[in-house]
């Protein structure tokens, strides 16, 4: 068991061999936190870590003048009873005060992992995986109950926490915060690194070390959102990417977050994340509950690589689910940057019969099929083909592709209306809009309101009729708008505040409908590219198109800053043509492969007007990643060099049993006779002896992890340099290399 309840203490030690979690119940009931961060030995009693002091200008609840709640490290903290800090929840009561006091009632330690009913989490697959605590307080005032959830992965350095609040009154209460996690930590000598963007310059990475005050990231629009991440992570500011304590905090949800780390006078660090306060208030009828979304926090002592590959195998293996989680990932072909909107099917069937002679496995069907969508203005709600366009539905569509030889994949948007649709037409009421105010567009389209069970029916009917009859195998689910306007017609004025939750509610409801119906689709999620990459979506879609941006010297840095909180896997990554059609820039074939492959790869442009020699090259890189998916997908990934700081960036993957690794090196811009280079790499096992296919010689994996690779390039001068001729790897601004390594 992984959590010891001491009771004479009264302290609960969560452990395992990566970490400690140290819990006291306080003499007023609340918990404490006693310590987070690398394992340390049980012990009876940690009384001695409570740190607690008489200041002035300080405010008790009793005589004893060493006990203040704004000096005390807290699991779930409340304002205005001697703290003073932002807190992790609020509730405003009907006598208009939002004041409360939950304190301890009793606990549960058990094995396993329990779900959250309607809500995205972790979960164990058999109960030794984990242990689980569950810490029941009372707000003997109000008679509402709060109930804590904390699970620890007995082997990973991850807790998973949440919250609940139980309403056994006659009364209604308002909930108007209620964070995921709260952690005090007892100092600020950290770097918060933050992930944040814009459409197609997703998560870049962002660092500045903490200060007193509030630092925060966040979203209200609706969804998480390209602009931040629901994803930050606090590292000792001499910790680097493979030593140093780091710790990530991650929220399990995609709707509106808050992330924020609070710095106190005295340099305690407040560490907060959930939903956003700001526009949510959740009525807690009688007799109801309220359940917050789940965080989990990971500790790490091996840097920022320790941390991400945790975050790593447990959304891989414990968070994404389904068929698809263990399996390689298609090799899959997109038309939408090579048709856009303008395509029927003879000349679809034509692309996918290029797609499937170069190795190609998946064929999809972008945006465009449906209603009377000829451009973004219409058709959006009418989830039925345009029979001018595919004069045989879906069905024959995906029936020519299947016979090619490919599986079919589709694209949808079902969260979202055009005005000019038949969905629209019959039930105006169903847009999300404020009475009496103007109705925002965003690309033309209106958000369905998915707070509203009848609205997600009708969309699943209509959806779940099209994936019945025809072959569909995989499917895109994109959102291409942020919320305004976030009202709901359905719901009385008092619950306006609960629009924004209850639409990710009804979201999941549908994505869980559609994964339980059709267990043999490989769902990939998209908002935009990645305006939604969280972990909530890996839940229902174990992939997600990573960026609108494909160009490859881009890409580098938009999947080396996912990579921080999500599986290698996860990223859908493809090659597009060029001049890239984001950037207007032409990078070499071989790098924009050479990126795509660290991720569930594809292809986004028509083959057939590549020439016979990209041809080829194109059936390389499919044959290349056929081969090794496995290692690529499923191996353990390190970020060697950042493209946010280097010219040369440089990641890599290691199979599980050390045998083959992947080297992804790549340089932005071209330089002149260059310096000597070398690359140390991570993760070999030091007693083998690896093969590296693109140099022929053989190096000891020690030799390789303190000496380093030898990346030495032609632009150091070597003859051929600055002279292209066939054949020879000649640099150019963005150029790449991959180094494959083998051992016996
Ligand atoms: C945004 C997505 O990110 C693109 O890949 C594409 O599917 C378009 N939407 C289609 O409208």
């Amino acid at each position: 068991m992984a959590i010891i309840f001491h009771e004479a203490a009264r302290e609960f030690h969560l452990y395992n061999d990566k970490l400690s979690y140290i819990i006291k119940i306080l003499e007023n009931g609340h918990l404490g936190q006693l310590y987070f961060g690398a394992r340390i030995a049980d012990r009876k009693d940690f009384d001695h870590l409570l740190e607690t002091c008489y200041r002035p200008m300080t405010a008790y609840q009793s005589e004893n003048y060493a006990f203040s709640l704004e000096h005390i490290k807290q699991e779930y903290p409340v304002y205005g009873t001697t703290d003073f800090k932002l807190p992790a929840m609020e509730i405003l009561q009907p006598d208009g005060s939002r004041i409360t006091n939950f304190t301890y009632c009793s606990h549960r330690i058990f094995q396993g992992k329990p779900g959250l009913k309607g809500l995205p989490a972790t979960y164990t697959e058999a109960e030794e995986e984990a242990d689980t605590l569950e810490v029941t307080l009372k707000d003997e005032l109000l008679g509402l109950k709060l109930i804590l959830l904390y699970t620890i992965f007995n082997r990973e350095g991850a807790i998973a926490r949440s919250a609940r609040f139980e309403n056994p009154t006659e009364e209604t209460y308002k909930i108007t915060r209620a964070m995921s996690t709260s952690l005090d930590l007892p100092d600020c000598n950290y770097d918060w690194i933050q992930f944040s963007g814009a459409w197609s310059r997703e998560r870049q990475v962002k660092t500045r070390r903490l200060e007193q005050g509030i630092q925060s990231v966040g979203s209200n629009r609706g969804h998480s959102s390209a602009t931040h991440n629901p994803f930050i992570v606090l590292k000792r500011p001499t910790a680097d990417e493979f030593q140093g304590e780091v710790m990530g905090f991650s929220l399990i949800y995609s709707g509106n977050f808050l992330a924020q780390a609070e710095v106190d006078t005295y340099n305690v660090t407040r560490v907060m994340l959930g939903i956003h306060p700001f526009s949510f208030t959740w009525n807690l009828m009688p007799g109801e509950s309220f359940q917050t979304p789940e965080a989990v926090t990971v500790y790490s002592k091996d840097g920022l690589n320790g941390m991400s590959q945790t975050f790593h195998r447990l959304y891989r293996s414990r968070l994404a689910r389904g068929e698809w989680r263990d399996k390689v990932r298609p090799v899959l072909l997109n038309n939408w940057e090579a048709t856009y909107f303008n395509f029927d099917e003879n000349k679809l069937v034509d692309i996918a019969r290029a797609a499937k002679a170069d190795g190609v496995e998946l064929f999809v069907l972008d945006d465009g099929w449906f209603g009377a969508r000829s451009n973004d203005y219409a058709g959006l709600g009418d989830w039925y083909a345009n029979t001018e366009r595919l004069p045989n539905g879906i069905k024959g569509l995906s029936e020519r592709i299947e016979a090619l030889g490919m599986k079919f994949g589709l694209w949808v948007e079902l969260e979202m209306a055009n005005m000019d649709s038949d969905l629209y037409r019959s039930h105006p009421d169903w847009l999300l809009q404020t009475p009496g105010r103007t109705l925002s567009h965003g690309r033309h389209q209106y958000v369905l309101d998915f707070s509203r069970a009848e609205v997600v029916d009708h969309i699943y009917d209509m959806v779940a009729k099209i994936l019945s009859e025809s072959k569909v195998s995989y499917i895109k689910w994109d959102m291409n708008r942020s919320i305004t306007e976030c009202y709901s017609l359905a719901l009385t004025p008092e619950r306006q505040g609960e629009v924004f939750h209850r639409y990710i509610l009804g979201l999941y409801s549908l994505y869980e409908r559609l994964i339980q119906n059709f267990p043999h689709i490989l769902f990939e999620s998209c908002a935009s590219g990645g305006a939604r990459f969280d972990a909530g979506m890996l839940y229902y879609a174990p992939q997600c198109w990573t960026s609108d941006d494909s160009d490859a010297a881009e890409r580098i840095k938009i999947q080396y800053g996912t990579s921080f909180g999500y599986p290698v896997v996860s990223m859908g990554a493809h090659v597009s043509a060029v001049p890239n059609h984001q950037l207007n820039r032409i990078t070499p074939l071989s790098t924009r492969g050479n990126v795509a492959f660290f991720g569930a790869f594809g292809y986004e442009l028509d083959l057939q007007k590549l020439s016979p020699k990209e041809r080829e090259m194109v059936r390389e890189q499919i044959r290349f990643m056929k081969r090794y998916r496995s290692v690529i997908q499923f191996g353990t990934f390190y970020r060697l060099q950042s493209p946010f700081e280097n010219n040369i960036a440089a990641w890599m993957t290691v199979s599980e049993d050390q045998k083959t690794a992947i080297v992804g090196y790549y340089k932005i811009l071209n330089d002149v006779n260059c310096e000597y280079r070398r690359l140390r790499l991570k993760g070999l096992d030091p007693d083998k002896i690896y093969h590296i296919d693109q140099t022929g010689s053989c190096h000891g994996g020690d030799e390789l992890m303190n000496l380093g690779l030898i990346t030495t390039d032609a632009s150091a001068g070597q003859p051929g340099s600055g002279q292209p001729e066939e054949g020879f790897d000649v640099c150019t601004d963005f150029w790449s290399k991959l180094y494959v390594l083998t051992a016996e």
